[in-house]
């Protein structure tokens, strides 16, 4: 107890002493510290609002009844067990992918379990291809109110060992794809006032990882889309209605990832993440972490230094995790 209350004690003294510096050099005036100090309360706030929600998310869930929902790689994975999930709970669902025969299984899925679904088959690696797709989506199925970005693609291999088309192929799928989906479906969520946009990254999208330096960054960029539509939703004004959510997991039992080894963080079961998500869905949730408490990795990723991080990360097994990478045939 005595320990968070020095730590608490020396941040408070550290944010007063750098905020009284700010405004004596006249960098905020004095209603700036009224509203930092709302800052802080607000902040107190959420987080007590965020346990709520962990303990009773029923007070928070929305109905997704009749929405549209389009999900990318929604063939395989965890992209079909989503659809199957959300077309239960009363969702139509889209789902693009470029395997044309699971996309239409998740469909005939959908349909057996009395659901509503539409398989489009699309390259994402094509911006041409999407943009005509969106059209026809909105032609023939109506307004997409919850957009899931979550296809992607991972080589697998070290840098110098990955093709070059690799490397732009991944992050055509997991980066520039949602671009393109977003400038598709953005501007009638704005319009109609009403939104979700989801995006599937990673926890490789929080922490560098041996053989995944183009699906790592790509992921990161992922992190980062989300992160500045937040702000940019927020800033014009749209963030009331706009909802949006980042889901990063750890490893998943998919075969995406088939032979990687884990030594200390379970890998994950395909059905727990993708109910986690659709929860996190529903609930609005900006971010779904998991396991949840890998954030204290990337927590202590952030705080430690380099060379102690990198050497707990050998300890945990986290940098040869991928020595036995075999993924999808
Ligand atoms: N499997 C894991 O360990 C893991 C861990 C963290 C995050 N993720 C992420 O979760 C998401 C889903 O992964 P998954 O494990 O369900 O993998 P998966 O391989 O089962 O599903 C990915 C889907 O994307 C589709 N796809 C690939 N390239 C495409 C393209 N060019 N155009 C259209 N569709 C394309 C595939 O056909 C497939 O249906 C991915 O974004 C992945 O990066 C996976």
């Amino acid at each position: 107890m005595a320990f968070f209350v020095a730590i608490g004690t020396f941040v408070a003294t550290g944010t007063f002493v750098a905020i009284g510096y700010f405004v004596a050099i006249g960098a905020l005036q004095v209603m700036d510290v009224f509203r930092i100090l709302w800052g802080i309360v607000l902040c107190i706030i959420c987080s007590f609002g965020a346990i709520i929600r962990w303990v009773y998310p029923a007070g928070y869930t929305k109905s997704v009844k009749g929405d549209i929902v389009l999900i990318t790689g929604g063939g395989s994975g965890i992209g079909r067990l989503m659809s199957l999930k959300l077309a239960n709970l009363g969702a139509i669902i889209v789902t693009w992918d470029v395997n044309a025969k699971g996309n239409e299984e998740t469909v005939s899925m959908i349909k057996a379990n009395g659901g509503t679904g539409y398989a489009y088959t699309v390259d994402l690696t094509s911006k041409d291809k999407i943009y005509e797709v969106a059209e026809k989506v909105k032609k023939d199925v109506g307004v997409v109110k919850i957009l899931i970005n979550n296809a992607g693609i991972v080589s697998g291999s070290s840098l110098l060992e990955t093709p070059d088309e690799k490397i732009i192929r991944t992050f055509q799928v997991n980066v520039f794809a949602q671009f393109w989906t977003m400038k598709s479906f953005m501007p009638d969520m704005i319009k109609n006032k009403s939104g979700h946009i989801v995006n599937v990254a990673s926890m490789a999208g929080h922490s560098g990882m041996h053989k995944l330096v183009d699906y790592c960054s790509s992921k990161f960029a992922a992190v980062g889309i989300d992160d500045s539509i937040k702000v940019e939703l927020k800033v014009q004004g749209h963030a009331n209605y706009i909802k949006t959510t980042i889901v990063c997991p750890y490893y998943i039992n998919t075969g995406m990832f088939s032979g990687v080894q884990s030594k200390i963080i379970p890998i994950l079961e395909p059905d727990f993440v993708a109910e986690s998500a659709v929860q996190g869905i529903i609930t609005n949730k900006p971010e779904v972490i998991l396991p949840w408490w890998s954030c204290f990795l990337i927590t202590a990723k952030t705080i430690l230094p380099q060379t102690g991080f990198m050497y707990l990360s050998e300890v945990f097994g986290f940098n040869c995790s991928m020595d036995q990478f075999k993924g999808r045939k």
